[in-house]
């Protein structure tokens, strides 16, 4: 007899750039029973288009997870060139971490083309969940703006009310292609920001991130490679060891906003000059000179979260992937 009560899990379409953190996600999006992950789509950022669609047809056979189609996109931003982050997550894009070779294959169509077929034969509408560079989004809601009506939200992993990390203002996913996350921004979606706000506060403890490491469970030794490899810190720590779960932390956030402290505030993406990439918040409580004598237009409005229980989405995270005892054993 099926649970009438239970929750109809969230459809999703994962957009990554898989990267150490990327793959910390996609086990999470895979382990919990509220996240339907419908298809993967693939864009350069972290590191190169053909290492990100390997990196995620591996990462779904550390998951043993039945059939999911998985798509390349761009493998550069609308404007400027593919920069990666091999100096973060490595040349292969997973750190440290050497997986074997994956029978898996990437669909022979687009991630836009994929994206449509999925968003288009849902019976629901779906949340896209961008990990990444915005450009397989931009290019999607510029090529078929027809889908926006079966998008429930898009919820990014990006931008920052405060300090940057690849610059000292901006956050690599949209500093990579602000224009991509400009065009996102003003496609009438409704948009969640999972910023650096947040994601440099969500770590693993170390002495977790150890025990895991030396576990005989797959699973947890893959995590632990992961938490183990560096994340670029954007809060001015210089620590070798971040042990942040990153972009799994968009996913903790889909499923349990109530450990996040949001507000829905104006926000632009900042095109030129050195604050190129920087998503600037507008956090007033009231309007400034800038508005009064009409200086600038109305700006979009999105979801923002400011703050995190990080506690709750430490265990979230680990208990999802069936991890929680390291956290009881490692203390
Ligand atoms: O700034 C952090 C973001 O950039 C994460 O998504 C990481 O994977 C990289 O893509
Ligand atoms: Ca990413």
């Amino acid at each position: 007899m099926t649970n009438s009560a239970a929750p109809r899990a969230i459809p999703v379409i994962l957009d990554v750039d898989t990267g150490v953190d990327d793959a910390l996600a996609i086990l999470f999006a895979l382990a919990h029973p509220g996240i339907n992950v419908l298809g993967i789509s693939c864009v350069a950022g972290n590191a190169s288009l053909e290492r990100v669609v390997e990196n995620t047809l591996r990462i779904l056979d550390v998951a043993d997870a039945p059939y999911i189609p998985v798509a390349a996109g761009a493998r550069r931003p609308l404007l400027e060139p593919a920069r990666s982050a091999a100096h973060v997550h490595g040349e292969g894009g997973l750190g440290t971490l050497q997986l074997p070779p994956t029978d898996r294959r990437a669909e022979p169509i687009s991630s836009v083309e994929l994206m449509r077929k999925l968003i288009v034969a849902s019976p629901h509408p779906v949340t896209l969940v961008g990990l990444a560079p915005q450009t397989n989004l931009a290019l999607l809601l510029r090529q078929y703006p027809d889908v926006v009506s079966k998008i429930e939200r898009i919820v990014f992993m990006g931008g920052s009310t405060t300090v940057g990390n690849a610059t000292a203002v901006a956050e690599f996913n949209v500093w990579h292609d602000p224009e991509a996350a400009a065009i996102v921004l003003d496609s009438g979606v409704p948009t969640f920001m999972y910023g650096l706000d947040v994601f440099n506060q969500v770590a693993i403890p170390e002495h977790v991130t150890t025990a895991l490491m030396h576990s005989d469970s797959d699973l947890a030794h893959v995590v632990g490679q992961l938490l183990g490899n560096r994340i670029a810190l954007g809060s001015g720590r210089n620590a070798d060891y971040s042990g942040l779960i990153g972009d799994a932390g968009a996913l903790c956030a889909l499923v349990d906003p109530g450990a996040l402290e949001t507000a829905m505030l104006p926000l632009r993406v900042q095109l030129s000059g050195y604050g190129r990439g920087q998503t600037i918040v507008d956090k007033r409580s009231h309007p400034g000179e800038d508005i009064v004598h009409g200086l600038v237009g109305e700006w979009e409005a999105a979801e923002v979260a400011l703050d995190v229980d990080v506690d709750r989405y430490v265990h979230l995270f680990l208990d999802t992937l069936g991890l929680g005892s390291a956290l009881a054993l490692s203390r």
